[in-house]
């Protein structure tokens, strides 16, 4: 009942607030009829961004991620690319082992796109939370994706209080995160829970007086009925 609220209010936001990001391209108009190729395009740009995005803020990515997609506007493109025009193109992101992950993976794969968590798991550079980012935004597998935002959304929403950099707490944030996701929209879903945490559910003064899942939040709850409490603790 709460899980069924909690999916339609962020799906909701998500339509009505989400930033205009060069990445996003909606899955909500091309739900059928969609072929292979507008499927590989747009996980060729999912995993673009998300590797970028891994460890750089978003209005930094905006620009090099533009910058690289008119370079190389496909796979196919980028395989034609030498290791130093990729080190080039991302010069000041940093993480240059990214770049170099982001290369191997085409000559691994011989440029087709792996589609499957478990596929894309074994490509250099791609972790837990790219593989869960590529397969739920651009090949809608209903598998959840968790990062800092997504831990600290869930903290808040569900009271826990368990130090996220335990490595069973993680495990059990990713379990809930799995619980959580909505199965007819499981990008949109991620994508909300990111933005979420990035715009309203901060980590300094998060702005619950906007938030689509306040009155199902319980640190908030918690907070309003102990003054010693507050949703910054969680
Ligand atoms: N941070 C990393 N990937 C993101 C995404 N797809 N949406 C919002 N924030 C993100």
């Amino acid at each position: 009942e709460d899980t069924h609220k909690i999916r339609a209010s962020l799906l909701e936001w998500y339509d009505e607030n989400q930033r205009d990001l060069p990445w996003r391209t909606s899955t909500k108009k091309s739900e059928n009829g969609e072929n292979v190729q507008e499927e590989e395009k747009r996980a060729y740009g999912v995993w673009v961004s998300e590797v970028m995005l891994q460890q750089t803020r978003v209005q930094t990515v905006i620009d090099y991620y533009n910058r690289w997609m008119l370079k190389w506007p496909t796979l196919q493109h980028l395989s034609q690319a030498s290791l130093e025009e990729v080190n080039e193109m991302w010069a000041g992101l940093g993480y240059y082992r990214r770049a170099r992950f982001l290369l191997e993976m085409i000559v691994a794969e011989g440029s087709e796109f792996p589609n499957t968590v478990f596929a894309l798991r074994k490509v250099p550079g791609i972790g837990d939370y790219t593989a869960g980012a590529i397969a739920s935004i651009a090949f809608k597998q209903v598998v959840p994706v968790v990062d800092g935002n997504v831990v600290r959304v869930l903290a808040r929403l569900k009271a826990i209080s368990a130090n996220p950099k335990d490595k069973t707490t993680v495990k059990n944030f990713w379990k809930l995160a799995a619980q959580l996701v909505d199965p007819s929209r499981p990008g949109d879903f991620n994508q909300s829970l990111m933005e979420l945490g990035a715009t309203l559910c901060t980590p300094l003064n998060p702005n619950c007086t906007s938030c689509p899942v306040s009155s199902q939040c319980r640190a908030l709850h918690n907070s309003r009925n102990d003054e010693s409490v507050m949703v910054m603790d969680y």
